[in-house]
C-alpha cells in the first residue's frame, strides 16, 4: 500500500515536471493557467506579482527593445539591461577605427557621456485584454473569406478606438491561436534611449560564430542603455533636457546566484514560433527549405568571412551584417538536425493519427474537421516547388546581395515617382537619404560583387528552370559561366555601386537620379528576378497560402476541441510572454551529460591570443589570475559566467531577464543550445534549453573590469537566499 502511494506520488510529480516547462504564456492568464504549476516548480510569487494592471508588477520593468529584442529596467533611473548582440548595430554606429567601441568597449562615466541613438525605441506594456468576442461580433463560419476579414478588421478598429488611451499611449490588437482569439494591447513607447555601456566584443561576443548556439558557453553578452523621458516622465523625443525615466518597477539583482533545480522565469517578447504545424510542413522545413537557405548563406559567408579576416576596417564595417547572416544560417542547421534527432515528424504523425481517429468517431467533427489533414497533405505537396523558389529568391534579392536590397528600397521611391510625380517623392526623400547614407558608410562594393557572382551561379544552376527569369538567364548564358566577370561588369556600370555620385544626385535632382536608377544594371537584374518570381511563383504560392492559412485556423480550433486534456499556448507573435523552468543541464548525446553552469576558468581555457573569436582583454586575464572577483564570486570562490535553463524561449527573447523565485534578476537570456533550436517548431523537454549570462558576471564586468562602479550604485543588489 505504502509503496503504491509513493509510486503514484512520484509519477504525478514526475509527469508534472516533464510537461511543465513547455510554453510561452500570456502574462494576464497566469493566474488561471499556470500559477499552481509555477509554484510547484519553486516560485514564491503570485501571478499578481508578475502581471497586474492596478499596481506595479514585474511586467512594468520589461520592454520590447527596438521591436526585435527584450530589455529590462534595473534601476529607478531608467538604466536598462539587454544583450550585447541586441545593442550591437548601435555600438557599431558609434564606432570608428580611432574609437572602436565594438572592439574595445564603451563606458559612459557620467550622464553627459551617454550616447543618443536616433530611431531606437523601447515599449512598455500597460495592459492586455481579451477582445475576442468584440472582434468576432457578427462573424459567422459560412461567410465568404474576404467579407469575414473585412468585418474583423472593422471590429478591430472600433475596439481599438474604444480603448480610451492617453495621448502618450498606443493601442493595437493582435490575432492569437491562428486567428481564433484576439487580444488588445495598450503600450507606451520611449524614443530617447542612450548607450551607457558595452564590454569589448572579446567579452560581449566571446566565441562569436564558433560558440554561437552552443553549450558550453562563455559569453558576457550584455550591454547597458538608459531610457530618458520628458519633464512629466512621459515619452518625449530626444532632447538634452530629458530626464532619466522613473519606471513603475525595476528588477533588484540577486547576488546569491543559481543552483541546479532553482526556479527560473524568463519574461520577454519572443518573435515567431509555429508549434501547431502539420507534419508535412515540419518535414518540408527540415528537409527542403532549411537546406536551401543554408546553402545560399554558406556561399555568402565564404566571401564575407574571408574579407573580414583580411582587413580590420572591413571587420568593423561588416560586423553586424555578417552576424545576422551567420546567426540564422547556424540556427537552421541546428533546427533541421534537432527535428531529425527527436523524430519530430514521426511524433507529429502519431498525434495526427490520434486526431483523425477521434474526429472520425464523432459525426459533427467528422463533417467539420475530417478532411483537414488530407487537404494539408495535398496543399503542402502543391506548395513545395513554389516555396523552394520563393525562399531562394528572397534570400538572394532580399538579404544576401546588399545592392539588391538597396535596389528594392530605392524602387519604392521610384514607384512613388512614377505613380504620383516628383512632389510625392520630396517628402519621404530625406528619410531615404539618411537610411542610404548609413547603409553606404559600411559598404564595400567589391565584397558584394563577389557575393553576387556566387549567387548568380546558384540561381542559374539550382533554381527551378520553370521559375527562372528568361531575361536574366539569357544574359547569364552570354557570360558563358564567367559569373565573376559578369558581376564585375555590372558593378562597374552601376550607379548604385557608386554612392559618391548617386547620393548627391538623388538629393539635388531626384528626378534625374530616379530615371538613372530605373536603367541601372544591378537594379534591372534584381527587378527581372523579382518580376519572374512574382509572375511564375508568388501568384500560385499566395493563392495556396491563403487556403493554408484558413485550414490552419480551423485546425488550431479543432486541436483545442479534440484534445481537451492538452494545455495550449499561443504561438509567439512578438507580444509579451512568460516562460518558466528550472536551472538544469541536459544530455546532448548518448553518455554525455552537460552541467548547467560555466565559469571564468572555462573562458580562460578557450583563450587564443590574437584570434578573432577567442581573444581576451589582458585586464580580464589579470582579474582571473588574482581571483579579484569582489562580492560577485560563488561561495567557493569561483566566477560564474553562463547557465542553462529549461525555459521555452525564441528569437526576440534575447535580452530577456531571467528572474528567480522572488522576482529578482539572476541572469540575462541570450541564446539556446544547438540541439534544441527546433523548439520554435517542436519542443522537446529533454534537449531544449535556453542560455543565460549570470547576473554576477555582468556585475563583475561592469565593476571590476570596466571600473564603472557608479552604475552598480544605482542598482539594488539583494540576497534573497539569506
Ligand atoms: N544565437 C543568438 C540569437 O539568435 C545570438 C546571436 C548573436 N551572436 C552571434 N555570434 N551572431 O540571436
Ligand atoms: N539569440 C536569440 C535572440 O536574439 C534568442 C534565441 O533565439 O534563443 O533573440
Amino acid at each position: 500500500m505504502h509503496t503504491r502511494i509513493l509510486v503514484f506520488l512520484f509519477l504525478t510529480i514526475f509527469s508534472l515536471r516533464l510537461s511543465a516547462t513547455e510554453g510561452m504564456w500570456l502574462p494576464q492568464l497566469l493566474k488561471a493557467l499556470n500559477e499552481g504549476e509555477m509554484q510547484s516548480l519553486g516560485m514564491k510569487m503570485s501571478a499578481e506579482d508578475i502581471y497586474s494592471v492596478n499596481r506595479g508588477s514585474l511586467k512594468d520593468a520589461i520592454v520590447s527593445f527596438g521591436g526585435f529584442c527584450t530589455g529590462e529596467l534595473i534601476s529607478g533611473q531608467g538604466l536598462l539591461l539587454t544583450n550585447h548582440h541586441c545593442g550591437y548595430s548601435r555600438i557599431q554606429s558609434h564606432s570608428s577605427l580611432e574609437n572602436n567601441y565594438l572592439q574595445d568597449g564603451f563606458w559612459a562615466m557620467n550622464r553627459s557621456e551617454e550616447l543618443p541613438n536616433p530611431g531606437l525605441f523601447v515599449t512598455f506594456i500597460v495592459r492586455i485584454e481579451d477582445v475576442t468576442e468584440q472582434v468576432f461580433r457578427g462573424v459567422t463560419e459560412d461567410m465568404d473569406p474576404a467579407a469575414r476579414q473585412s468585418l474583423i478588421d472593422k471590429n478591430r478598429k472600433s475596439v481599438e478606438t474604444a480603448a480610451g488611451i492617453e495621448s502618450y499611449q498606443d493601442v493595437f490588437t493582435r490575432p492569437f491561436f491562428k486567428g481564433n482569439q484576439y487580444f488588445l494591447f495598450v503600450t507606451e513607447t520611449y524614443n530617447d534611449v542612450r548607450l551607457v555601456g558595452a564590454p569589448p566584443s572579446s567579452i560581449g561576443k566571446f566565441g562569436a560564430d564558433t560558440d554561437n548556439w552552443e553549450w558550453p558557453r562563455h559569453t558576457g553578452d550584455f550591454s547597458l542603455f538608459r531610457v530618458y523621458a520628458g519633464p512629466d516622465n512621459q515619452p518625449a523625443d530626444y532632447s538634452p533636457d530629458n530626464q532619466p525615466l522613473k519606471p513603475r518597477h525595476f528588477l533588484p539583482i540577486s547576488l546569491d546566484g543559481v543552483a541546479a533545480g532553482d526556479f527560473t522565469l524568463v519574461f520577454g517578447f519572443p518573435g515567431r514560433t509555429n508549434q501547431y504545424l502539420p507534419s508535412h510542413a515540419v518535414q518540408m522545413q527540415a528537409d527542403v527549405l532549411n537546406p536551401i537557405k543554408i546553402g545560399i548563406r554558406e556561399r555568402t559567408l565564404d566571401v564575407l568571412n574571408a574579407a573580414m579576416r583580411a582587413d580590420e576596417e572591413v571587420r568593423l564595417q561588416y560586423a553586424s551584417h555578417q552576424a545576422g547572416i551567420a546567426n540564422a544560417w547556424k540556427k537552421w542547421i541546428g533546427e533541421s538536425q534537432g527535428l531529425k534527432q527527436t523524430h519530430a515528424v514521426t511524433k507529429k504523425q502519431a498525434m495526427e493519427a490520434e486526431f483523425q481517429k477521434r474526429v472520425d468517431a464523432k459525426p459533427e467533427w467528422k463533417t467539420a474537421y475530417g478532411n483537414l489533414l488530407p487537404r494539408f497533405a495535398e496543399l503542402y505537396e502543391e506548395m513545395e516547388p513554389y516555396a523552394k523558389t520563393m525562399n531562394a529568391v528572397s534570400e538572394i534579392t532580399g538579404r544576401n546581395v546588399q545592392l539588391f536590397q538597396v535596389s528594392g528600397i530605392v524602387d519604392r521611391l521610384h514607384r512613388l515617382y512614377e505613380s504620383q510625380g516628383l512632389d510625392a517623392v520630396k517628402q519621404p526623400l530625406p528619410r531615404f537619404l539618411s537610411y542610404l547614407e548609413g547603409f553606404y558608410e559600411g559598404y564595400q562594393p567589391t565584397i558584394d560583387q563577389q557575393v553576387l557572382a556566387g549567387l548568380l551561379k546558384y540561381y542559374a544552376e539550382e533554381v527551378n528552370p520553370d521559375h527562372q527569369s528568361e531575361v536574366v538567364m539569357a544574359r547569364l548564358k552570354k557570360a558563358q559561366g564567367d559569373y565573376a566577370g559578369f558581376a564585375e561588369a555590372l558593378f562597374t556600370e552601376s550607379l548604385l555601386a557608386r554612392p559618391d555620385d548617386f547620393l548627391p544626385q538623388l538629393e539635388k535632382d531626384p528626378e534625374a537620379a530616379l530615371k538613372a536608377f530605373s536603367e541601372d544594371p544591378v537594379h534591372r537584374l534584381a527587378a527581372e528576378m523579382r518580376a519572374a518570381n512574382d509572375e511564375k511563383v508568388m501568384s500560385h504560392y499566395d493563392r495556396l497560402d491563403k487556403e493554408r492559412e484558413q485550414l490552419q485556423r480551423t485546425y488550431m480550433k479543432a486541436l483545442m476541441e479534440v484534445f481537451p486534456e492538452r494545455r495550449f499556448y499561443p504561438d509567439a507573435n512578438g507580444t509579451l510572454r512568460v516562460t518558466y523552468g528550472q536551472v538544469e543541464g541536459y544530455q546532448p548525446r548518448d553518455a554525455i551529460q552537460y552541467l548547467p553552469v560555466t565559469h571564468l576558468s572555462g573562458v580562460i581555457a578557450k583563450y587564443q591570443p590574437g584570434d578573432y573569436e577567442f581573444d581576451l582583454p589582458q585586464k580580464l586575464i589579470e582579474l582571473y589570475e588574482q581571483k579579484d572577483y569582489g562580492p560577485y564570486a560563488t561561495a567557493d570562490g569561483k566566477m560564474p559566467v553562463c547557465f542553462l535553463g529549461s525555459n521555452h524561449t525564441s528569437g526576440g527573447n534575447s535580452g530577456s531577464p531571467a528572474i528567480d523565485a522572488y522576482g529578482n534578476l539572476i541572469g540575462l537570456n541570450f541564446d539556446r543550445v544547438w540541439e534544441g533550436t527546433m523548439s520554435d517548431l517542436y519542443y522537446d523537454r529533454s534537449i531544449c534549453r535556453n542560455i543565460m549570462v549570470d547576473a554576477r558576471y555582468i556585475l563583475f564586468v561592469i565593476d571590476k573590469f570596466a571600473g564603472a562602479g557608479h552604475l552598480i550604485e544605482e542598482m539594488k543588489l539583494v540576497h534573497p537566499k539569506k
